[in-house]
């Protein structure tokens, strides 16, 4: 398309898929399902699983990204004239508007985390971390300012462009991100006591693995890298034709992956050495990690240098997140970049809004026996994600043409891949991939 948007460079595209996939997933979800599902047996059958099954399916997104080089609804239909799958896409547009709702209220927590870490709250010695979560998440107005300051944040980078913003961001906090969570893994791990931690993270005992530990790491996976509902797709369609797609896709994914085991050593072994729970679910990051602080030397500044750290990383991934509707707005109604990006601030400033209310204001309003927050979370996670992942590998593996599959993985031919790889990457998406997420998406809906 004539004049659309695109990266500057290899390195502008690898930071911001890696921007996308390094978030709150891997900061707060995957230590506590590690915590809950035995440590280094839930390690091993997630990176199983991100290597044989969600780097074939984030292959396809990026094919259908790169190749029609549109958003994500009008994609398919530009790759198969007259089909009606651009549905996929839209499906995408509405996980992306449930998942931004509650995920920028959660951005708007770090933001408020990160201001009490610069006032040195956590360390002065008169602060209960768990009353401190529950009374912001429960309070009315503080929650919904910070909602709104966090999305305002995302709002500006996206509106200005994908070159001047979103590549020339992420490129900035990517690796400050990379460069804070090994700081504060390096400090976690000279902890007295933290070889436990380290112990639990990295021996597997294989005995604890069962079906609720393979369905946790599987969901996990797919949602700490951005799968199933056109993120990727979105991004690849400013990827410039030359890129090798096999390698953007290999090091996102070990980029992410990274960084959630880097995240996991930065957690565990404080959580061990201070004898806490590790099984404690969404508390453990703003409920126990403050408590850690307040215990260790220099605390004040590792209470800092995390919650910038989680603050960046809810952002470069809720930026992704709504790009993929700003697209679709500037592509397919030929809006403004500024408009979009003003029409989505007020909207999710309202949907993020309600999210927000329903931790306390709201919390007694009910739709499918859930509040609000939840009800994004659980339609978005457990119905449009895994369903999109699978139409995406259905569409690439079945309704696409075999020839422009291997076309596009190959750069027409100018990207030499060892025949047997390119056929084990299709035998995946055939006939793999789809039977294995409709696995994950039958036990997530008969939970
Ligand atoms: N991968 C992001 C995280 O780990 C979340 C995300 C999901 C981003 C889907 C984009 C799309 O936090």
């Amino acid at each position: 398309m004539k004049g659309r948007n695109s990266f500057g460079s290899r390195f502008g595209v690898l930071v911001a898929m890696a921007g996308s996939a390094v978030g709150l997933g891997n900061l707060w979800r995957f230590p506590y399902l590690l915590g809950e599902d035995g440590g280094g047996a839930f390690l091993f059958v997630y990176l199983l699983f991100v290597v044989v099954l969600c780097i074939p399916i984030m292959i396809c997104e990026f094919l259908i990204g790169r190749r029609s080089q549109t958003d994500a609804f009008g994609a398919f239909k530009e790759l198969v004239p007259g089909s009606k799958w651009g549905f996929v896409g839209l499906m995408g547009v509405f996980a992306s508007v449930f998942i931004v709702s509650f995920y920028s209220v959660v951005g708007g927590w770090s933001v408020n985390y990160l201001v009490s870490s610069l006032q040195f709250k956590f360390t002065s010695g008169s602060c209960d971390p768990s009353e401190m979560f529950s009374t912001l998440v429960s309070s009315p107005v503080k929650p919904v300012i910070y909602h709104l300051i966090f999305l305002l944040f995302t709002a500006l980078i996206i509106a200005a462009g994908v070159k001047k913003g979103i590549e020339r961001y992420t490129k900035l906090m990517m690796p400050l991100l990379f460069v804070m969570i090994i700081i504060i893994a390096i400090r976690s791990m000279t902890l007295p006591g933290a070889s436990a931690g380290l112990r639990y993270l990295f021996k597997p005992d294989f005995s604890k693995i069962d079906g609720q530990v393979l369905l946790d790491a599987l969901g996990q996976a797919f949602f700490s890298l951005s799968l199933g509902i056109g993120t990727i797709l979105t991004y690849a369609s400013y990827v410039k034709k030359e890129e090798n797609i096999l390698k953007c896709t290999a090091y996102t994914s070990i980029a992410d992956t990274l960084f959630a085991i880097i995240a996991g050593c930065a957690i565990m072994p404080a959580v061990f050495s201070f004898g806490l729970e590790p099984g404690q679910g969404p508390g453990l990051v703003f409920v126990t990690l403050p408590g850690i602080f307040a215990q260790l030397p220099l605390g004040g500044v590792a209470a800092i240098l995390f919650f910038f750290t989680l603050f960046l990383a809810a952002l470069t991934s809720c930026i992704s997140m709504l790009e993929v509707i700003v697209a679709l707005m500037v592509d397919e109604f030929k809006m403004k970049r500024g408009v979009a990006c003003v029409i989505t601030f007020i909207f999710f400033g309202i949907s993020g809004t309600l999210c927000s209310l329903s931790q306390g204001t709201l919390a007694d309003l009910h739709i499918l026996g859930k509040n609000i927050f939840d009800l994004c979370d659980f339609c978005s996670a457990n119905i449009l994600m895994p369903l999109g992942a699978i139409f995406i590998v259905l569409f690439v593996g079945w309704k696409m043409p075999k020839p422009d599959v291997i076309d596009e993985l190959t750069n027409g031919g100018t990207v030499k891949t060892p025949a047997w790889l390119l056929k084990a990457i299709y035998i995946i998406i055939r006939y793999i991939a789809p039977v294995f997420i409709s696995i994950i998406f039958l036990a997530g809906m008969l939970k």
